[in-house]
């Protein structure tokens, strides 16, 4: 079998970011870890990327401070770094969602681990958000804030699979539409592992 280290990137990236070949990463802290695949995106096109969301947000939302809901925990690293490339007053808030099923299938029964501390009413809410897969937790946040009055809601989400939602998306920004493959790093987690990764590579379990 070919080595899936060593073949290319694949992202297509949404939007208008450069489709570049990802370098040769799958390496944890030095060490080749055989758990850790092709490289979906790198993290010179992440870093650009983010850059033109941020610019982009930071237009639309001239005038209107937004309100950065981060869904922990996989978004804090995405929301982190998002924060610095826009350039406008904001707020922050967080927070954590479980939902029920399988580590690598969402079942779309979500249960709120941590609420927000703030209140929404009359607030510019944009939810960012990590990765959609089946878009089941997305919808779920969306109805559930969407019920606290805020002045407007929208969403930002960096990682969007191909091809596997049964529900309407409507995002407002989107990063990157990947292959329908588990994923780890830039936030994104197995078991908590990788979370640290600075791309984003295919989790292939391998030597576990
Ligand atoms: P959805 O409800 O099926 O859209 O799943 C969304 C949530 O599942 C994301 O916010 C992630 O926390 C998690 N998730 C989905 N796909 C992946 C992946 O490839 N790697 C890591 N986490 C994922
Ligand atoms: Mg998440």
């Amino acid at each position: 079998m070919m080595d899936p280290r060593t073949s290319t990137s694949v992202h297509t990236p949404a939007g208008g970011g450069a489709a570049r070949a990802a370098g040769p990463e799958p390496e944890v802290a030095g060490v080749p870890d055989p758990a850790i695949g092709k490289v979906v995106v790198s993290e010179a096109d992440l870093r650009q990327r983010v850059q033109e969301l941020g610019a982009q947000i930071s237009v639309d939302y001239a005038g209107r401070p937004p309100l950065l809901v981060g869904v922990l925990k996989g978004a804090c690293l995405f929301l982190s770094d998002l924060a610095r490339c826009i350039d406008l007053p904001l707020e922050m808030d967080f927070m954590a969602v479980s939902s029920y099923g399988s580590s690598t299938h969402t079942s779309g029964v979500v249960r709120i681990v941590k609420d927000l501390d703030l209140d929404l009413t009359g607030r510019h809410v944009l939810i960012v958000e990590d990765i959609v897969d089946s878009g089941l937790t997305l919808s779920y946040l969306r109805r559930n804030l969407a019920a606290r009055n805020p002045a407007s809601l929208e969403v930002v989400a960096l990682f969007v699979k191909d091809g596997l939602q049964s529900v309407e998306l409507d995002l407002a920004y989107e990063g990157f539409r990947i292959p329908p493959e588990f994923v780890v790093g830039y936030g994104l987690d197995v078991a908590e592992k990788y979370r640290n990764l600075p791309y984003v590579a295919v989790y292939t379990g391998e030597g576990g």
